[in-house]
C-alpha cells in the first residue's frame, strides 16, 4: 500500500503507516480539513468516509474550525488559532486558497496561498513504513519583495481527534527534582494548556499529551497521543469544544511572542508528531521507543556504557588527585564511562564565580586535564566532563569582557538564579564562541562525553542592540543557535556523545534527542522517587535514554535510606550509572555493586534495546497488592527477558503476589540466569512469576530470563 494515496475526485489524501490510516480532504471553500485516524483504510474507502461536522457558517458557531487540519486566524473562526499573522498594512488573519500538492520520500506537502498578501503556508506530513507515529510541520514564507510579515503564532500542526463517547487526558507534571509525574484527568469544555515560558522545556511539564475515550488501560485500548520536537517555549493547548470535538494544537512559543519573516524569508516550525495504538497506555509508549530508535537518536544501536558521575560524590571540590582516586574505583567496579562533574575550570570552587571560563583551574588541575584524561583511558574507560555552555556567573572573566553578551533589557535589572545569567545564544558571535571553545576542549583533551547542562530559566530576555524584533526573535534563534552548534560539535568529533541535562530532567524532548545521546531525567537520585520518575519519563522517552544513579544514603535529596540492592535495581531499569561516593563505600559495597554492574552488562542489550511492559505500573488505581511495582523488558526477538520488582513495603504479613508476564511464547521454557530455574513460557504468561525477594522494607529482586 503506498503511503502516501490521493484521491482527485473527492480531493482526499490517504496518509498510511503499518497500523493507521489518516485522511484529510480539501474542501470546495479551499480549506484542509481532518477527515480520519483510525484503522488502515484504502483509498477507496477513505474518499467515502464523510466530513465529521456540517460545513455551514451558524449565526454564533462559525466555521467547524475545530476538524481544520491548520486553523489559522482569519474569518469566522472562533477557536485555537494554530497559525496568526498581521501584515505590514495592519490587517491580521489569513485567507488561504490551495495551491499544489507534492510528495517526496513519504513526506506530503499541500501548500496554500492568501488570497491577497505575498504568504504561502506548507503543510509537512511524513509517514514511515516502519512505524505508526505520524510526523507533521508547517512553513510559513514570506513570498513579497517589500514587507515584512509578523508572524504572532506558528504553530507546528493540530490533530483533530475522533469523536469519542468522552474523553481523558495523560500528561506529565513536575517541578526540579520531581520531574515527569504522571496524571490521567479529564478533558475539559474549554482550553487546557500546557506550556512553557521558561527559555527551555521545563521541569513542570513535557511537550507531549495523550488523549483516549477514557476506557484504557495499560494493555487495552485506543490512545492517541501528540508530542513535539522542541527545546524551548512550547505551548500545547487541548480543545474540547463545547460540542465535544476535541482536538491538539502544539508548537514553538509561549503568549505573546512571535517573530517577523523578511521578504523572502521562510519559517520551518519543529515536528508535531501524533500517534494512534490500539494495545493501551503500554503499547503506545513501546510505539513511542520504536520510533525514536527508528527515526529521532543519533546512535539507537549502541548500547550506552555504565557510568560513573563525581557530582554527587564531590560536588565542587573537584581535583586531579581526588578524580583520579574516583576513577580507579570505578573502574574496579566495572564502570565504562567516567564522567568529572562541575568545578573543574576557572574559578569555579562553589557556584558563585567562574561559569563562561572553560579553561581548567590551574591549582586543581595544574597540567590542564590531559593527565585525567589519559588516566580513565588507560583504565579502559570513556572520559566525559561537564560543561554548561549557555551560561555566565557574573564573577567570571567572560562577564567582565561581555557583559553585553547576556540576555537582557535596558533599565532592568539582571535576575540571577543560582547566581548566573543566560548568555543570549540568539547571537551569532556567541554562539560561535561557544562553538570554539568546546571544539578545543573535546578536541585537546580527548574528551568522549559531554554532560551538557542548563541551570536556569530565562529572565529579562532582551536583545537591546537587536530592538523589539530582535528580542521577540530571540525565544527561537537560541534554540536554532544551539542546536546548531550541537550538530556541528558532534559532525566535527562523531566519536563525541552527549547527555542533555538542565538542573536534571528541564531539557527532555524529541528535539533535544535528535542531536544527543541520553537524558539526565532528575536530580532526585533516590531510588523510591525515581520508580515515580521514570515511569512518567518511559511513558513517551526510551528507557535507552533514560540515566539512573545509584547515589549513596541517605539521599541527599530526600534523606531517604534504601538498601544497594534497591538503588541498583531501580536505576538498572534504565541507563546504569553511579554517583555515590566511592571511596567511602566499603571493600563489602564496592563488591556488591561490582556484582551488579557484571549483572547488568549482560542484561543491559535487553534493557536499552527491549521492549518494555509495565506489568505493575507505580501509579494504578486501588489498594494494590502491596504496592508491589514491576516492569519487563522484552529483546526484539523474544529469546531474552529482564524482569524488575520493587515493593516498597509489605503489609500483614501477605505473601507477594505473581506477577503475569508478556511478551513470551507460551510454548517455550525459560531458564532463569541466576537460579537455573526452568519456567514454561505458558504459566509466566497466563499465572505469573514468583519473584524471590528479601524480607523487610525496600525489597527488590531482578530475573534474567533466556528461552531454551
Ligand atoms: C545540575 C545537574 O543536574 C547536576 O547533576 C549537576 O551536574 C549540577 N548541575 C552541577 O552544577
Amino acid at each position: 500500500m503506498p503511503e502516501v494515496a490521493f484521491d482527485e475526485a473527492s480531493q482526499t489524501w490517504l496518509l498510511s503507516t503499518p497500523n493507521t490510516g489518516y485522511a484529510l480532504r480539501l474542501g470546495a471553500d479551499g480549506i484542509l480539513r481532518h477527515l480520519y485516524w483510525g484503522p488502515p483504510l484504502t483509498i477507496e474507502q477513505a474518499a467515502a468516509v464523510p466530513v465529521r461536522a456540517p460545513v455551514t457558517l451558524t449565526n454564533f458557531e462559525g466555521r467547524q474550525h475545530d476538524i481544520e487540519e491548520l486553523p489559522v486566524e482569519g474569518g469566522a473562526r472562533f477557536g485555537v488559532p494554530a497559525l496568526q499573522v498581521r501584515f505590514a498594512d495592519g490587517t491580521r488573519g489569513l485567507e488561504l486558497n490551495y495551491s499544489r500538492q507534492s510528495v517526496e520520500d513519504g513526506t506530503l506537502t499541500v501548500n496554500f496561498v492568501d488570497r491577497h498578501y505575498p504568504v504561502e503556508v506548507a503543510l509537512h506530513y511524513r509517514v514511515y513504513g516502519d512505524c505508526d507515529v505520524l510526523e507533521r510541520w508547517t512553513t510559513v514564507t514570506n513570498t513579497g519583495a517589500d514587507d515584512v510579515i509578523e508572524v504572532l503564532r506558528a504553530d507546528s500542526a493540530c490533530w483533530s481527534v475522533p469523536d469519542r463517547p468522552d474523553y481523558a487526558l495523560r500528561h506529565v507534571t513536575g517541578h526540579w527534582a520531581g520531574e515527569t509525574v504522571l496524571e490521567r484527568v479529564g478533558v475539559a469544555r474549554g482550553e487546557t494548556v500546557f506550556t512553557s515560558r521558561r527559555g527551555t522545556t521545563g521541569h513542570h511539564a513535557n511537550p507531549w499529551v495523550s488523549i483516549d475515550a477514557g476506557d484504557v488501560s495499560e494493555e487495552h485500548g485506543e490512545v492517541f497521543s501528540a508530542a513535539l520536537a522542541w527545546s524551548g517555549t512550547w505551548r500545547l493547548t487541548v480543545s474540547r469544544t463545547s460540542t465535544d470535538a476535541v482536538s491538539v494544537t502544539g508548537g514553538t512559543g509561549h503568549d505573546g511572542y512571535g517573530f517577523r519573516l523578511e521578504p523572502g524569508h521562510s519559517r520551518q516550525t519543529p515536528v508535531f508528531a501524533g500517534l494512534r495504538s490500539t494495545g493501551g497506555y503500554g503499547e503506545a509508549s513501546r510505539e513511542w521507543h520504536r520510533y525514536a530508535l527508528a527515526h529521532v537518536l543519533p546512535h539507537p544501536d549502541e548500547l550506552r556504557p555504565v557510568t560513573y558521575n563525581s557530582w554527587e560524590a564531590t560536588g565542587f571540590t573537584v581535583d586531579e588527585e581526588g578524580q583520579r582516586e574516583l576513577a580507579n574505583l570505578a573502574a574496579a567496579v566495572g564502570v565504562e564511562l567516567f564522567v568529572m562533574d562541575d568545578g573543574w575550570f576557572g574559578a569555579r570552587v562553589d557556584d558563585h564565580a567562574g561559569l563562561g571560563d572553560w579553561t581548567a583551574n590551574p591549582h586543581r588541575f595544574p597540567n590542564g586535564l590531559r593527565p585525567l584524561a589519559d588516566e580513565v583511558h588507560r583504565l579502559g574507560m570513556k572520559f566525559g566532563i561537564w560543561v554548561e555552555p549557555e551560561m555566565v556567573n557574573p564573577d567570571s572573566d567572560l562577564y567582565r569582557a561581555h557583559p553585553d553578551w547576556v540576555q537582557h533589557f535596558a533599565n532592568r535589572q539582571r535576575t540571577e538564579v543560582r547566581n548566573q545569567l543566560v548568555l543570549n545564544v540568539a547571537r551569532p558571535d556567541v554562539a560561535e564562541w561557544m562553538f570554539r571553545w568546546l571544539d578545543e576542549l573535546v578536541g585537546a583533551n580527548d574528551i568522549d562525553f559531554l554532560k551538557w547542562d542548563m541551570n536556569r530559566p530565562f529572565t529579562e530576555s532582551g536583545w537591546p542592540a537587536e530592538g523589539a524584533a530582535g528580542s521577540d526573535r530571540l525565544w527561537l534563534s537560541y534554540v536554532d543557535n544551539l542546536y546548531d552548534v550541537i550538530d556541528r560539535l558532534r559532525a566535527k568529533h562523531p566519536g563525541l556523545r552527549i547527555q542533555s541535562c538542565s538542573g536534571g530532567g528541564g531539557r527532555v524532548d524529541f528535539g533535544i534527542l535528535r542531536r544527543t545521546d541520553e537524558v539526565w531525567p532528575s536530580d532526585n537520585t533516590d531510588a523510591l522517587d525515581r520508580l515515580r520518575i521514570q515511569h512518567g519519563y518511559a511513558q513517551v522517552y526510551p528507557p535507552l535514554t533514560m540515566a539512573a544513579w545509584v547515589t549513596d544514603v541517605p539521599n541527599q535529596q530526600t534523606g531517604r535510606t534504601v538498601p544497594l540492592r534497591f538503588r541498583f535495581h531501580v536505576a538498572m531499569a534504565g541507563v546504569l550509572a553511579i554517583g555515590g561516593d566511592l571511596p567511602e563505600w566499603t571493600d563489602e559495597e564496592r563488591a556488591e555493586a561490582a556484582g551488579w554492574v557484571a549483572q547488568y552488562k549482560r542484561i543491559a542489550p535487553i534493557v536499552q534495546h527491549g521492549e518494555l511492559h509495565r506489568l505493575l505500573p507505580p501509579d494504578r488505581d486501588g489498594p494494590g497488592r502491596d504496592a508491589m511495582v514491576a516492569s519487563q523488558y522484552v529483546s526484539a526477538d523474544g529469546a531474552q527477558s529482564v524482569v524488575f520488582c520493587w515493593l516498597q513495603s509489605p503489609h500483614f504479613g501477605r505473601t507477594v503476589p505473581a506477577v503475569r508476564l508478556r511478551g513470551l511464547d507460551p510454548s517455550a521454557r525459560y531458564r532463569d540466569e541466576e537460579t537455573g530455574e526452568v519456567h514454561h513460557g505458558a504459566v509466566l504468561l497466563g499465572h505469573g512469576l514468583l519473584p524471590q525477594l528479601p524480607p523487610g522494607d525496600y525489597a527488590s529482586a531482578v530475573v534474567h530470563l533466556v528461552r531454551l
